[in-house]
């Protein structure tokens, strides 16, 4: 493997608070040095990253692989490949597969099918079987075999006993528990958020109190079990109220965005003529809850940044708005979305660090995953970054084999340019490399 030195980059660390002008050297897959003026070793491949941004290799904690079962959704393969495209260099994959993820074989399938794919790949096992929600996982035998946590996404834990076992239960084996926070009988039928737009529309609403509910009784099960509780897609004004209230009590619960519900609101349903992708679950609310998640985002009340990468075939969304599945898929649009963001200066104090910071260290520190850092020594997992580059969202382009986002025709400032996976590219000029 060629040594690969990155020349007068600004070096974005935010694992080691470290933001500066300087060189990066790789040898043998790992980082060797983070300094000024580094000579080239011989045969070294020089990557010229003057006006770049050089970051640790982007972690999205949330995402659907749909592998096994789904595979004319996506796959593992095409799946990392998209994540490589949109400049991650991991992945914790959801466990809504067919069939469901909730035991150590299918673990070790994931596993087994992402090795030497273009990004790492972290499989979250079910927490009920069969994700019903009736009889809990073998969450220990997952976790030996390679689960970093476990999560029903895509369904709601609907028994409050249930959760409080899980959360004892991985408390006990180390292991975060993602919460779907939605209670299903307030949110039954539902194909949107529930306010003057749907009542507009004639579709069935999904009240916020339907989140909110949910994620107030697991914040008070979780008082009494400890252990780790991560809050997945947090959408509403008052979830992100709840969370930072329980923060305030020192409760350890962290949590989540997606850039759909930072960036966009269910006005988009009416304006896009009822386009099936912004169906999505939890669905795009309204602005003032859009303005409460950059609040939660800026005063780190929420702690992260994850895509709910959600692919669907074009065929299953175009339907009947009611009929058309839940998701965004959002990999190979995340990180160029929150960059248009930094640059623009829409929103006050949001920071290139901070961006950084939400889609590498947290993620790692979250759910203990090696990586989010380029601190020497560290597989050589990197991103780099043109915030200057004009960037248009053209989903026909995409790695992924789905379609279905609501940002599609996009003009942006800011992609990746670059993705090092243990010092090996992955993409460069948004192309993967395998
Ligand atoms: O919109 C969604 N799509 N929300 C989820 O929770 C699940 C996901 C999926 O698997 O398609």
């Amino acid at each position: 493997m060629k040594p690969i030195l990155i020349t007068g980059g600004r070096v974005i660390d935010p694992s080691q608070n470290f933001d500066e002008t300087a060189d990066l050297l790789i040898k043998d897959g790992i980082i060797e040095k983070v300094e000024k003026g580094i000579k080239p070793p011989s045969g070294a491949e020089v990557i010229d990253a003057d006006g770049l941004v050089v970051t640790p290799g982007l972690i999205d904690i949330h995402v659907h692989l749909r592998d096994p079962g789904q595979e004319y959704k996506e796959d593992i393969k095409s799946g990392t490949r998209a994540a490589a495209a949109g400049g991650f260099t991991a992945v914790a994959a959801m466990a809504n597969t067919s069939p469901v993820g909730d035991d150590p074989s299918m673990i070790r399938y994931v596993l087994d099918a992402a090795a030497g794919a273009s990004a790492r790949v972290y499989p979250i096992g079910a927490l009920t079987k069969g994700l019903e929600g009736k009889e809990m996982a073998e969450l220990g035998r997952m976790k030996k075999a390679g689960a970093v946590a476990f999560s029903d996404d895509g369904k709601p834990v609907s028994s409050g006993t249930m959760m409080r076992n899980a959360l004892q239960y991985s408390s006990g084996i180390s292991a975060p528990v993602i919460a779907h926070e939605e209670e299903p009988t307030l949110a039954a039928g539902g194909m949107m958020h529930e306010g003057s737009v749907s009542s507009l529309l004639g579709l069935k609403g999904m009240p916020a109190a339907a989140e909110e509910a949910m994620l107030a009784r697991d914040l008070m099960i979780f008082k009494i079990t400890g252990g780790r509780l991560h809050i997945a897609h947090v959408s509403t004004a008052g979830s992100v109220e709840l969370l930072r209230r329980a923060r305030a009590e020192g409760l350890p619960v962290t949590s989540e965005v997606t850039p759909h519900h930072l960036l966009i609101t269910d006005r988009l349903v009416k304006n896009s003529g009822y386009s099936t992708s912004t169906k999505v679950n939890p669905p795009l609310r309204t602005e003032q809850d859009r303005q409460a998640l950059w609040e939660g985002l800026l005063d780190g009340t929420i702690d992260a940044i994850a895509s709910d990468h959600a692919p669907h075939h074009t065929d299953d969304k175009d339907m009947e708005y009611d009929f058309a599945p839940f998701g965004i898929a959002g990999l190979e649009t995340t990180l160029p979305l929150m960059l248009d963001e930094v640059k623009s200066g829409r929103v006050k104090n949001f920071t290139l660090p901070m961006l950084i910071e939400k889609l590498s260290s947290a993620p790692a520190r979250i759910f203990n995953l090696p990586g989010g850092t380029l601190q020497a020594g560290s597989p050589a997992d990197l991103t780099i970054i043109d915030p200057e580059r004009t960037f248009i969202i053209n989903p026909d382009t995409w790695q992924s084999k789905s379609r279905n986002t609501p940002f599609g025709g996009r003009r942006l400032m800011g992609a990746p340019v670059y993705t090092i996976l243990g010092g090996k590219i992955t993409m460069e000029e948004g192309v993967p490399t395998e």
